[in-house]
């Protein structure tokens, strides 16, 4: 009796101590990019012959989501966890690791428990989540070009494999030399620009087809580069554009040379006019001399000034001064053309008067309209109008010159009835 009872203690004794030994795994990983989750559970001193012996339980946490009963071979997951199983096969090698589907994976403590006729023991391993993200690609932009032009400025960030079903999982930032100036997070649909960039901004909407392009108001921008950072649930990237500030010409140089030389033939053909007027007009005063004289004077002097303000370039507030200086004293012009009409002894020849007279103000509303559209921003349609009505002036004030010098001509040469003047009386007769 008591021999068989001391047999019976070393067995319970051997029994004890006689534990299945597990390779120790503190924890596993597993990506978005996983299609199915293996978590290992691997036992060294497996001594079970048969499967029949064998029994698998594993745990989530407190949790027992799946049996391996050997005796019957048949494996038991919990529904939660139906893609769960092990490869009974490999059990009598010690290999009781489970495998799932990633869709049903939860990240938590896993303990396997393996049992042999005899003996038995438990390991339990982390299982973690970890998100891989992969590569969004960019449309390379190298560098866009604003000028004092655009009001806006538009730096473009454009992503051509996107996967992101809604705003919530998108998330952007812009960088500028280096330093965040942007941010916008599509969970809370909500932008934030620091203060130096207060205006820029995206369109949300644009993000899921793949734009998060930068605005802004051209004041605040600054040339340098851009980076435009995109992220989704798995995808992610950045790409760099340069910003380059381009000085544009306000005007073409063509346009620029013609709105300079008008002006300037005008102000010619007034000398000439003044010139004529003095010499075959002995009897007009002094004070009208001064008065033509000190008025042309002060034209010339506008023209020429406004001409050195109006160096070629892009716009700014000296160049619109020095335009409105070649512009604005058309004014002039045409008031000392009709004071010239009228001292001029040209009787009877008041329509033609008044048809030059009309003419010239039609050519300064011309280019005042021209003028008040080109500021700022000129395209070349508002430039020829410009043009158009400074070279109007210029033709009229010719013209103002020729029929000067008719009347003058005619006016001298009548009274001798000098046959030299023949010409001028045919043009007399041609403008009368
Ligand atoms: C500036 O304006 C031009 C013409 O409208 C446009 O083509 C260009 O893309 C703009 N530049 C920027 C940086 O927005
Ligand atoms: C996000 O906000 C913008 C303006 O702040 C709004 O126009 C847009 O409809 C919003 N989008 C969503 C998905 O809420």
């Amino acid at each position: 009796m008591w021999p068989l009872l001391v047999l019976l203690l070393l067995g319970l004794a051997s029994c004890g101590s006689a534990q299945l030994l597990f390779v120790k795994i503190e924890s596993v990983e597993y990506t978005n990019e996983n299609k199915t989750v293996l978590i290992p559970c691997l036992v060294t001193n497996v001594e079970a012959k048969s499967l029949k012996e064998m029994f698998v339980k594993w745990k989530l946490g407190d949790k027992h989501i799946f049996y391996y009963n050997g005796d019957k071979n048949e494996s038991k997951p919990i529904s939660e966890f139906s893609s769960a199983h092990i490869i009974p096969d490999a059990l009598l090698k010690g290999n009781a690791s489970l495998m799932m589907d990633k869709s049903q994976a939860v990240p938590g403590n896993y303990t396997c428990e393996v049992t042999e006729l005899t003996r038995e023991g438990e390991t339990t391993t982390e299982l973690k989540y970890r998100v891989v993200k992969t590569q969004l690609l960019f449309t390379t932009i190298k560098s866009v070009e604003y000028t004092n032009n655009n009001k806006t400025v538009l730096i473009p960030c454009l992503f051509t494999n996107s996967v992101a079903k809604s705003l919530k999982e998108m998330f952007v930032k812009w960088k500028f030399r280096n330093k965040y100036i942007f941010y916008y997070n599509g969970d809370r649909n909500e932008s934030k620009p620091t203060s130096d960039f207060s205006s820029a901004y995206i369109v949300p909407g644009a993000l899921l087809t793949g734009s998060a392009s930068l605005m802004m108001d051209k004041n605040q921008a600054a040339p340098g580069n851009y980076t435009c950072e995109v992220s989704e649930l798995t995808r992610e990237g950045n790409t760099t554009t340069e910003l380059k500030y381009i000085a544009a010409s306000w005007f073409s140089a063509n346009d620029h040379i013609l709105i300079i030389i008008f002006p300037m033939l005008s102000v010619l053909m007034f000398w000439g006019s003044d010139i004529v007027i003095l010499k075959y007009n002995s009897n007009i005063t002094k004070e009208k001399i001064i008065i033509l004289s000190v008025a042309g004077l002060i034209l010339s002097i506008l023209v020429i000034v406004g001409a050195i303000f109006f160096i070629p370039g892009e716009y700014s507030r000296k160049r619109a001064s020095g335009l409105g200086l070649i512009v604005i004293p058309t004014v002039i012009l045409i008031l000392l053309q009709m004071y010239m009409f009228m001292i001029a002894p040209a009787n009877g020849k008041r329509t033609i008067s008044i048809i030059l007279f009309i003419a010239q103000v039609l050519g300064l509303l011309i280019s005042l309209a021209g003028q008040s559209l080109c500021v700022s921003e000129c395209t070349p349609v508002h430039g020829s109008l410009l043009i158009s009505g400074l070279g109007i002036t210029a033709l009229v004030a010719f013209l103002g010159l020729v029929y000067m010098i008719s009347v003058a001509l005619v006016h001298s040469a009548l009274p001798l009835l000098d046959p030299k003047q023949v010409p001028s009386r045919i043009l007399y007769s041609l403008v009368g």
